[in-house]
């Protein structure tokens, strides 16, 4: 925690730092100069902004922070391990901070998902999952399984591939023939009319969403062809949808019945956001992959990864049987693969988050963020929707005709100025606080949140 002294030492200006060079993502860019939101510090729940305002974060700073903000056995575990050691190189030598988070992981992972792949990000996990895929399928002489299904509206990251398997239009309308040739997607999983508010349960849909992939995507393409179906578990930065009742079992079967493998991408879900381990333990399916990111070190330091069966591993180990002792089995890898800093701070996260029974508090605490939505929120102006599972919520607002997300933007803003920071995401404002949050917290987020609705009605 920083003392006051200190905080008020750091109270700055705007001329205190040159804003002319740092291009910020995701981020309109012309306007921000005119109304920065610059943090300096932060401690538990909140932020210090660089004017000495206290802002809430009401969104775990994008789904990462779920242990909480500036927490001591995570910073000791940090620097104990730079005074150690500090970085290693990843290619034919490792080191030991990356066997150990490894193994806490794949213990974590459900079924037969046992060896982990790291990289620094989710991007990285999303291209990762997908190269092993095509090489797993090659090593088993079915080099003709090439083709990629993702979902409508489904986001995993910004590098090609997993661009290529999103379907969030605006990621990927530049790009034309950059994007990978041979994907396809899957229709979106939300029915705003009979499901339009929905609080810890699981909508069930009259109607079997996956008939299209069944009955149309695997004959277009023929099954045979296809290597994986990438899918989130829960529809995260698209707003917090929920696939229908018995959606990914099934889609497990459709998978297992034509040889597709399967890849969650929980780097949202993963690590508690639902008050278990993984999205697929929430919903008792087990992956072929699972890619992971932001909540492994509390976002404190960059790492993802991708945790594969050890049917891939095999397989690919076994491809190589007979082969020299120096062939490489899979030609892929990063820099900072199993970094030894980002490992430590994982390991510590991990050890917290048990050790607090913080997953425990994720489900105690998302009931009450579910009952304040909707309680709160339902029946204000232009609100037409809210879904509310795990330590998460969205509040969807219909779109103002011709400006698309300028509703969500302005109630964003709006609650910035309030104290508050919650995440805009196409029409909805989406709340998933770290797991520390306190009923104080969500009422205060709510009421923010109402009142910026209110305000841009
Ligand atoms: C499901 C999912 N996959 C991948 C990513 C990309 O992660 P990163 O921004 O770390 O590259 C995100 C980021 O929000 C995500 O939500």
């Amino acid at each position: 925690m920083n003392t006051d002294r200190e905080l008020k030492e750091m109270n700055m200006t705007l001329q205190d730092f040159n804003m002319n060079h740092h291009w910020l993502p995701f981020t309109p860019n012309r306007s921000f100069q005119q109304d920065p939101r610059v943090f300096v510090a932060a401690d538990g729940m909140h932020f210090t902004t660089y004017d000495g305002k206290q802002v809430l974060d009401g969104i775990s700073s994008l789904w990462c922070v779920t242990a909480g903000h500036n927490r001591k056995p995570i910073n000791e575990a940090i620097k104990k391990q730079l005074d150690t050691l500090d970085y290693a190189t990843a290619f034919q030598a490792s080191n030991d901070q990356a066997f150990k988070a490894a193994e806490m992981i794949a213990h974590m992972a459900p079924g037969d998902l046992n060896k982990v792949l790291f990289c620094s990000s989710g991007s990285e996990a999303a291209d990762t999952s997908l190269k092993v895929a095509l090489a797993y399928h090659r090593a088993r002489g079915e080099g003709h399984r090439n083709v990629f299904i993702g979902r409508e509206r489904g986001y995993h990251g910004v590098g090609f591939g997993g661009m290529s398997v999103g379907g969030i239009p605006a990621n990927r309308k530049v790009y034309g023939t950059a994007l990978l040739p041979r994907v396809d997607h899957m229709r979106f999983i939300h029915d705003p009319v009979n499901h339009a508010y929905i609080h810890n349960q699981e909508p069930v849909w009259q109607e079997d969403i996956l008939l299209e992939l069944e009955n149309r995507i695997l004959p277009l393409h023929d099954a045979s062809n296809i290597a994986a179906v990438i899918v989130e578990p829960v529809a995260g930065s698209a707003g917090w949808y929920l696939p229908p009742q018995g959606y990914l079992k099934r889609l497990r079967e459709i998978c297992d019945k034509h040889g597709i493998l399967l890849i969650f991408d929980e780097v949202i879900t993963g690590f508690g956001r639902m008050g278990v381990n993984f999205g697929a333990d929430y919903y008792g399916v087990v992956p072929d992959m699972l890619n992971f990111a932001k909540g492994v070190t509390n976002g404190v330091i960059p790492m993802g990864g991708v945790v594969c069966s050890d049917r891939i591993y095999n397989a690919m180990m076994k491809a190589h049987e007979g082969s020299p002792e120096h062939a490489i089995e899979f030609f892929h890898g990063y820099t900072y693969s199993g970094h030894p800093v980002a490992c430590a701070a994982a390991i510590a996260v991990l050890t917290l988050l048990k050790e607090e029974k913080l997953f425990e508090r994720a489900v105690h605490m998302g009931t009450v963020l579910g009952d304040a939505m909707h309680s709160g929120l339902k029946g204000l102006p232009n609100v037409i929707g809210i879904r509310s599972l795990g330590l998460a919520g969205a509040v969807e607002m219909a779109s103002i005709p011709g400006a698309p997300g300028k509703r969500a933007y302005d109630v964003f803003m709006t609650c910035f100025y309030n104290g508050v920071l919650v995440r805009p995401a196409g029409e909805n404002i989406v709340l998933c606080p770290p797991f520390i949050v306190e009923k104080e917290h969500i009422d205060r987020m709510v009421n923010v949140v109402a009142d910026a609705i209110r305000q841009h009605a």
